[in-house]
């Protein structure tokens, strides 16, 4: 017998949402001039407008970091910034469960995921380095090492807060100010991260937020007034971002796509393994960068491998983000839907067998199930492009080796997955991946002290970690 689960949904009144905001600069909130709807992707709600971020709110920006650079922070010892980084964390955690509410509106991701990892792990970004300001000298990147100035940073939707997180924390402990732009279609915890900094009293013009679309992002890319780029989205607008500061003196890190293979290998322990497989192409609907897109499973167990996976995957449940109980949320935005939809029937075409759980998805909102295709080949648009959705495509393999050339046979090269009960064959196998980050017999963790980042097409420099600090130092390689 089983029970159904009843509702459980997660009140929304701790947050409290103005109909319509501005910028936040040099310390205040100031209006905009155009402003556009945000909504809510579960249900297609407009929760807000926000302000279209134009060429005097940049420039308006940047005075203010630059004069909060030179004035205050840039003179400011790493142990006073680090107070200030240490009360950022702390407000952010008494003020959780408002962020992970307001963080669950806004992108459509369950409750139980930003509560349980976007806010908590965004909180140990800002400890993690606020304890990094006042050693600096003990990092072994220098004993009189320089911030860059004035850093830009523009980030993606998938992980509003935490993406924002991973960019200003290490920023602000090496002693630049910045200037972030959130993305346009959630930018909500950003501008209550904004009301943070002004309770914790950190100097104006520290953090200046501007809202925006692509076009205020480029705006704050070719600033004169920007000594650094910090970027995480796509790696067609990465590489936009990388031609526009060739000829400039600007430093600049990459954080794009990746297209990672979780390789399972027969001697894998297979119900831990299917668990892993579902953590890495369905948390946070398969909007991550580091998602295991790609199962690539070994030929002799692939039947029954796949057979648990289907039973795995008929028991997750898709709706109301708010529900305490929901798994899969709201694919984020009509615009991303289309493009899950385009690759898929991509996949389709190519002649790769489609298949999903029987669920019923909301009417309003956008929704997409839970899919996997297998019969996949590595010609497959589905095996090569980043979806950026809960699909996920399965290629097998017959030996090691094939295993491995499958793997890295992707322009990408962000992350990867090893399932093997040998530890021999796993330092084997991670040995030959050309990824930046690999997991073995788990996926998807997270954690400020390990840095993250890729190789080719996934980006340049690390963020996290002492690898993620040389970042926001002048003239410090990275490693
Ligand atoms: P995007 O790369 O266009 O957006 C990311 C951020 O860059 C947003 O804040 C956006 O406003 C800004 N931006 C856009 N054009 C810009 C420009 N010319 N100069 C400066 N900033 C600019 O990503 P989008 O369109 O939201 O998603 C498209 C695809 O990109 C997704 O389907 C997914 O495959 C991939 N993506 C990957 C991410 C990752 O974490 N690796 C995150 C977001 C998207
Ligand atoms: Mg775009």
């Amino acid at each position: 017998m089983t029970f159904e689960y009843a509702p459980a949904p997660e009140s929304r009144s701790i947050v409290s949402i103005s109909p319509k905001y501005g910028h936040f600069i040099g310390g205040n909130f100031v209006a905009g001039t155009k402003h556009f709807p945000t909504i809510n992707p579960a249900t297609e709600e407009v929760l807000s407008k926000i302000a279209c971020g134009t060429k005097s709110d940049v420039d308006a920006a940047v005075k203010a970091a630059r004069k909060a650079y030179v004035g205050t922070w840039s003179k400011m010892s790493g142990k006073e910034r680090g107070k200030y980084l240490f009360r950022i964390a702390r407000i952010m955690q008494e003020r959780a469960r408002e962020f992970a509410v307001l963080e669950t509106l806004d992108n459509g991701k369950p409750i139980r995921e930003s509560r349980d990892v976007d806010v908590p792990l965004a909180a140990a970004h800002f400890f993690y380095h606020a304890g990094w300001a006042d050693k600096l000298e003990y990092a072994g990147l220098g004993t009189s090492t320089k911030p860059h100035g004035v850093a830009g940073q523009i980030i993606p939707w998938n992980f509003p807060l935490l993406m924002l997180a991973w960019k200003v924390a290490p920023a602000l402990a090496m002693g630049n100010t910045v200037v972030l732009k959130p993305a346009e279609t959630t930018s909500l915890t950003a501008l209550l991260f904004a009301q943070v900094c002004q309770e914790a009293e950190l100097p104006a013009g520290v953090v200046n937020i501007v809202t925006g679309d692509g076009s205020t992002g480029a705006l704050i890319v070719n600033h004169p007034g920007i000594d650094k780029i910090a970027f995480t989205g796509s790696t067609e607008v990465g590489k936009i971002i990388a031609r526009a500061v060739a000829s400039t003196k600007k430093s600049v890190t990459l954080e794009l796509g990746g297209k990672a293979a979780n390789i399972v290998f027969d001697d894998a322990p297979i119900d831990e393994a299917v668990e892993g497989i579902i953590n890495g192409i369905f948390f946070n609907q398969g909007h991550v960068c580091c998602a295991g897109s790609r199962l690539v499973l070994q030929e002799n167990i692939a039947d029954e491998f796949l057979e648990k996976l289907k039973i795995r995957m008929n028991k997750i449940r898709v709706g109301d983000p708010m529900d305490k109980n929901t798994d899969l949320g709201a694919i984020n935005s009509q615009e991303q839907l289309l493009k899950i939809r385009e690759l898929t029937i991509a996949g389709d075409k190519e002649g790769a067998q489609r298949w999903s759980p029987e669920c019923a998805l909301p009417s309003k909102g956008f929704w997409f199930p839970p899919t996997i295709f297998t019969g996949v080949t590595q010609g497959h648009r589905i095996a090569r492009e980043e979806i950026f959705g809960p699909v996920l495509s399965v290629l097998t393999f017959r030996t090691p080796q094939e295993a491995i050339d499958k793997a890295n046979n992707t322009p990408f090269g962000l992350s990867a997955g090893i399932w093997s009960e040998k530890g021999s064959r796993i330092l084997w196998a991670s040995q030959q991946l050309r990824a930046g980050v690999i997991w073995a017999n788990t996926f998807n963790k997270f954690d400020p002290t390990s840095p993250f980042g890729g190789y080719k097409e996934s980006g340049w420099g690390r963020e996290g970690g002492r690898h993620g600090l040389s970042a926001y130092l002048k003239g410090v390689s990275h490693e």
